[in-house]
């Protein structure tokens, strides 16, 4: 056995270190399956301590370390470095405890999201993230990419629910404050420099999460617009007239709305008609059983009446509210006549989504006169999301899609990532979108705290 595996077994143990061949195949790719890790070992550990012992040992080897949550990324981030260490902190998967006077959630990172907010659930409290890949993402992976979703209009994003933190840093020091204070200016907040670095500052191992009183009722509702003025003016009246009280904004341009109505084999999910420009998919909750029923139907008439909306369906159960989001969210299935595919996460101001959209589309169709691109997002947070397909994919074709959208946003001042992160795919683009001394700043950041760039290399930070 070689010295490093001896090292390595020493701290994990025999049974939770896996060798070349024998590392399953869903650690070495994420959802796009663009890229393929081979890293050398994947390790099981249990405990921080087993974390910081690790980590210790691959910064003495300068051995590259990567975490692997549910590889439900869709930009290769956690995608293992070859001959590296991959970590999965599957076994590191307890929620430790709920506080229900701090409204808190102490959490270890390898705990599925889905299972999380199900645990708040059982003390009526809620864990606000919420996302399609709810049920295989990883705490530690919505922390690491700073992830945000369906319901961030009003409860925002990982960032925004992350009270403590514990991490191991890349010599195998450990970090702990895992406080659940609301408040706290003492210094500067590593916390937040943690969120969303795609574990390359550091690994996350616990974390406090902030929760919130479960919401007692729930009102959904599809909407049909015809301009994209109006869809703003919806969105307005909504926030003035639910005070608060609304939590999704979903758009989805028709062509998405096309694509996934039509992969939908329950008949009820198609509940209004094609033929319009866009979809909104909205949400609300609430803790007023008598009233917040009655006030969402009233605000549904009032904007038909007004005609910003010309057509509107209401959930009636939560089979028709699950019926609706599965427009929204039943992905894989919706899209997948469009493989092979490159999609793409920005943002940019609301305002400024029609522009984007069609210089987007010109880009697109100056290069592939035949492309199907398709819009939608949580338009509420000025998140656009893309699918473009253009029958085959390779390294140029993908690179002259990426150029076609990110020249489109970087023209409106947006972001070419708004919550999936940069990992390996968009690392050569973030210049377009971030300026040099930011990305100069990111690498004093980054050699500070990983000098010899064992985490996660080559990932966010362009080479
Ligand atoms: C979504 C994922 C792709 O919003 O972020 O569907
Ligand atoms: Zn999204």
């Amino acid at each position: 056995m070689s010295n490093l595996k001896a090292e390595l077994v020493a701290i994990v143990g025999e049974k939770y270190l896996f060798e070349n061949s024998a590392i399953e195949e869903k650690y070495r790719l994420d959802i796009t399956k663009k890229y393929s890790g081979n890293p050398t070992f994947l390790l099981k550990p249990v405990s921080t301590e087993q974390v910081a012992a690790i980590l210790a040992c691959a910064n003495k080897h300068e051995l590259a370390v990567t975490v692997i949550g549910g590889q439900t990324g869709t930009c290769g981030a956690a995608v293992p470095a070859n001959g590296g260490l991959g970590l999965s902190l599957e076994r590191m998967n307890q929620v430790l405890e709920i506080d229900q006077d701090a409204m808190t959630m102490t959490v270890e990172a390898g705990c599925i999201l889905q299972l999380a907010s199900e645990a708040a659930e059982e003390h009526q409290l809620l864990l606000p993230l919420d996302l399609g890949a709810r049920g295989s993402a990883t705490i530690g992976g919505v922390i690491g990419t700073n992830a945000g979703g369906n319901r961030v209009l009003r409860w925002g994003m990982m960032r925004d629910m992350v009270l403590g933190l514990e991490a191991v840093l890349a010599d195998g020091t450990v970090v702990s404050s895992l406080t659940k204070m609301l408040k706290d200016n003492a210094g500067y907040n590593w916390k937040q420099l943690l969120i969303g670095s795609e574990g390359t500052l550091g690994i996350v191992t616990k974390a406090v999460v902030r929760l919130r009183p479960l919401p007692t009722t729930t009102q959904t509702a599809l909407l049909a617009m015809d301009d994209f003025d109006n869809c703003m003016a919806v969105l307005r009246e909504l926030g003035r007239t639910l005070s608060g009280r609304l939590s999704s904004f979903e758009l989805m341009w028709e062509d998405f709305y096309r694509r996934m109505s039509e992969s939908q084999v329950d008949a009820g999910a198609k509940p209004l008609p094609l033929g319009h420009t866009y979809y909104a998919l909205i949400e609300a909750m609430g803790g007023d059983e008598h009233a917040d029923a009655e006030q969402f139907e009233r605000v549904l008439t009032h904007l038909l009446e007004m005609g910003l909306v010309a057509d509107a369906v209401l959930a009636q159960s939560e089979r028709e509210r699950q019926a609706l989001w599965n427009i929204r969210e039943e992905m894989q299935h919706g899209i997948a006549p469009m493989r092979p595919f490159r999609s793409y996460d920005v943002s940019m101001g609301q305002a400024d989504m029609p522009s984007f959209v069609a210089a987007a589309r010109a880009n697109l169709i100056a290069h592939y006169p035949n492309v199907e691109v398709i819009f939608y997002g949580h338009v509420g947070d000025g998140n656009l999301h893309a699918v473009v397909s253009v029958g085959e994919l390779n390294d140029q074709i993908a690179h002259t899609l990426d150029m076609a959208i990110y020249e489109a946003v970087a023209d409106v001042g947006g972001s070419i990532s708004a919550e999936h992160g940069v990992g390996l795919s968009r690392a050569p683009y973030l210049t377009m979108t971030r300026s040099q001394e930011e990305i100069a700043l990111m690498r004093t950041i980054k050699s500070a705290l990983d000098p010899k760039n064992i985490l996660n290399p080559g990932k966010l930070i362009p080479s």
